[in-house]
């Protein structure tokens, strides 16, 4: 006999079915099934319904969509909807302490509380390709719905502390070894779920509740040691930290006081300015990847094979981005020995993987052999894209795209590496501008996530849409920028750098300022990312802007003369520093203290003790003006991008949120009032950006 099914909507984003005596309950809240308010109260209404129905054995809950859960609603969080009755903790113990089995069907992800639900659930079964893991810590957050406290009851204290101070996920297959879940399957997930819970249903009377099960005692973690090893630098390092106390309270407490713990734990965080900022950055890089060009999706140009021009430092390292992301790529040189060169440190840079057990040979294979090579740019007639990393000069640029341009198929996309040469100049020298664009990696460009997409003023809407779409595909985190002198990340460093330089003339000493804003939270100070990055390019772009500068303008000469003496920073052993053979570790040289007084000498400026404070406000201020002034411009689609670029590419604190971010945190008046201050103290350097008026007046 079939029993006739129920349906109905229990909220806008949960259904509930019976189906062959099984309670269905779906979380219908598209695109990932968030935890919002109306799902946790769904979900315990649905309970109730299946409860209060004698013909119902069994209960499962279950995701409509892609996923099973992504986790709480981020966007809710610091609102009212976030802590609306009934939260997580209460659905999780209605759940647990059901009279019916329920059983979480796990598919796509369970991540965060998507899987403290399924935690509460006597059972767990997942699709063969379902990811599981509580990834709260990478928002500078600890699990608030007891995944702290279930997780470890049900797979031991060692591999949760792993998971949870990680925020690492696994594997369906991973999880059944952990003891995470208790069936793999395949094929129909409701069908699955609904056979899992019947026959639980007939063969038991009681079913696991996690919240009654003891810790062992013994084999437990060193707590201590555990927090002690937590990078300090990492951009989570103190919900890491906290994420470890969190499971050390399940081993101290009983249940309902190690979730208060957990819980007061979360809220701290909440609440705090580092979990804000991180989950700032994790829209911002979904945003940066959106363009708001017109019918840009439709259009998109596809990219299938990729055609790389000059095996330096960046080609070599676009290949192995492609080659990596499975995309076949010609790489050509101009000669034999400078593509053995590039092939050479590909190969060495996949061997380096092997040996810390990122990559296997057959990997490495693999991948070499999706990279072909040539010394004849003919190999690019058939790609869907180019990209030239050629010598950082217009003229040998021009040539090249004038090449392309004969060559390429219609309808390839070509691309330019430059860091800061105009687009549109190189776009000028074929008869097809539209399909010129910028494609700004950073180095190393396969480890380096940031990619700058530079639309030239002809650029077609379908080429930067395809552009934007590759990045994706390759695990990059483009954001689109226009054309001006350094784009978007480059153009900033001027002013940053400058106002460095300033303080230097006026008495603060080169590890001052990188101590001062390393303390800040950069990963290098910028003196040192100098000497890193090579003092001659930005030498050489000094010297070719000279003519453009007004000569009234404020110019230090520090940089400039440290250049002189043939200190290009790391690679000739000395710039802002010196370096001692084999070792990049900067050591302080009196020599420049000497030359750095002596500019300040001849420029008239009485040296003076320069705070720490000075020093970051300076440097940073100088970076939210000109993101302010790059947002005016339209340089860059959205504030938000701006910060994308500063975290992604430059060391920027992301728990700090990106420049942007960190002035809304100062507040934007205060940020006005501090600019306008600065503006009268220093000159012209520092005109107020419109747009942070704008913003203090909103
Ligand atoms: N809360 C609110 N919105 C969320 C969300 C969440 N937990 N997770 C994802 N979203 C949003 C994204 O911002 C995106 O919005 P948009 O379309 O407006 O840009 C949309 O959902 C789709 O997300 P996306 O990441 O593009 O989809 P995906 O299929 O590539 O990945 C997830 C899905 C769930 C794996 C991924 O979004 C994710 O890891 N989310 C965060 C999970 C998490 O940290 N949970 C713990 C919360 S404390
Ligand atoms: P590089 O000197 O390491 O490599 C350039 C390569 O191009 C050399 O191997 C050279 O033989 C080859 N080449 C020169 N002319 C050629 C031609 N006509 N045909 C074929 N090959 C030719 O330089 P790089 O650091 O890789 O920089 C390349 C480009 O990338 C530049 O425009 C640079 O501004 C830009 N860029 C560099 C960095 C960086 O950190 N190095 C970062 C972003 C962008």
């Amino acid at each position: 006999m079939t029993t006739p099914e129920t349906s109905l909507s229990i909220s806008d984003t949960v259904r509930y079915t019976e189906r062959q005596q099984v309670a269905l309950i779906r979380i219908d809240n598209l695109p990932v099934n968030g935890l919002g308010d109306t799902v946790r109260r769904g979900v315990a209404d649905a309970l109730k319904r299946a409860l209060a129905n004698s013909d119902v054995k069994a209960v499962v809950v279950l995701g409509e969509g892609k996923v099973f859960c992504g986790g709480a609603d981020i966007r809710q969080f610091n609102t009212p909807a976030a802590t609306a009755k009934p939260m997580l903790r209460d659905v999780n113990r209605a759940i647990e302490r059901s009279t019916k089995p329920v059983v979480a069907c796990i598919h796509g992800v369970a991540l965060g509380g998507g899987l403290e639900l399924a935690l509460a659930c006597h059972y767990r079964i997942a699709d063969a390709s379902a990811k599981l893991g509580l990834p709260e810590v990478n928002l500078g957050l600890v699990p608030g719905g007891g995944g702290t406290q279930r997780l470890p009851r049900l797979i031991g204290v060692t591999d949760a502390v792993r998971l949870i101070s990680s925020g690492k996920q696994v594997g369906a297959k991973e999880a059944a070894s952990l003891g995470l879940i208790d069936e793999v399957f395949e094929g129909d997930r409701e069908q699955a779920a609904i056979a899992f819970a019947l026959a639980q249903a007939a063969q038991q009377t009681a079913w696991p509740v996690l919240a009654d099960k003891a810790i062992a005692a013994d084999g437990l973690p060193d707590f201590d040691a555990l927090r002690a090893a937590v990078n300090p630098k990492a951009r989570n390092a103190i919900a890491q930290r906290m994420a470890v106390s969190s499971v050390e309270a399940a081993v101290q407490l009983p249940f309902e006081q190690g979730l208060d713990k957990e819980r007061a734990l979360f809220d701290e965080l909440v609440a705090g300015t580092p979990s804000k900022a991180l989950r700032h950055m994790f829209f911002a890089e979904k945003e940066s990847a959106k363009f708001t060009g017109s019918n840009a999706r439709e259009a998109a140009r596809p990219v299938r094979s990729v055609g790389i021009l000059g095996a330096g430092t960046m080609g070599g390292g676009i290949a192995m981005a492609f080659a990596n992301a499975g995309i076949p790529v010609v790489l050509c040189e101009r000669e034999q020995a400078a593509l053995d060169r590039g092939m050479a440190l590909i190969e060495r840079n996949y061997q380096i993987s092997v040996a810390r057990g990122g990559l296997t040979q057959e990997g490495v294979k693999t991948r070499l052999a999706r990279i072909q090579t040539s010394l004849d740019m003919a190999a690019f007639a058939e790609v869907d894209l180019v990209i030239e990393a050629v010598f950082e000069d217009m003229a040998v640029k021009r040539d090249v795209f004038t090449q392309l341009d004969r060559i390429a198929k219609r309808g390839a996309i070509l691309a330019t590496n430059t860091s800061r040469l105009n687009i549109n100049e190189i776009a000028a020298a074929t008869q097809r501008p539209e399909d010129v664009i910028g494609l700004h990696f950073f180095s190393p460009a396969n480890v380096m996530k940031l990619l700058e997409v530079v639309r030239g003023e002809l650029t077609s809407d379908a080429v930067i849409a395809g552009c934007m779409q590759m990045a994706v595909a390759i695990g990059k985190i483009p954001v689109l920028v226009g054309v001006c002198e350094g784009f978007v990340g480059n153009r900033m460093l001027t002013g940053y750098w400058r106002e460095a330089g300033f303080l230097l003339e006026e008495g603060a000493t080169v590890p001052q300022i990188d101590a001062a804003m390393q303390a800040y939270g950069f990963a290098m100070g910028p003196l040192a990312m100098a000497d890193l990055a090579g003092m001659d390019i930005n030498w050489a772009t000094r010297k070719r802007l000279a003519p453009t500068r007004p000569a009234h303008l404020r110019y230090s000469k520090v940089a400039d003369r440290i250049c002189e003496q043939g200190r290009f920073g790391q690679k000739t052993s000395a710039g802002y520093y010196r370096y001692e053979a084999g070792n990049r570790t900067p050591i302080p040289d009196p020599v420049v203290e000497e030359l750095i007084a002596q500019c300040a000498k001849e420029a008239g400026i009485e040296r003076r003790q320069v705070t720490d404070e000075e020093i970051v406000e300076r440097c940073v201020l100088a970076l939210v003006n000109e993101g302010a002034r790059i947002v005016d411009e339209g340089i860059a689609q959205r504030a938000s991008d701006v910060d994308v670029v500063y975290v992604n590419g430059y060391g920027f604190p992301a728990w700090r949120g990106g420049p942007m971010f960190y002035a809304e945190t100062l507040g934007w008046k205060q940020v006005r009032d501090k600019i306008h201050a600065l503006h009268t103290k220093h000159g012209e350097h520092w005109i107020p950006a419109p747009w942070i008026d704008k913003q203090a007046q909103a």
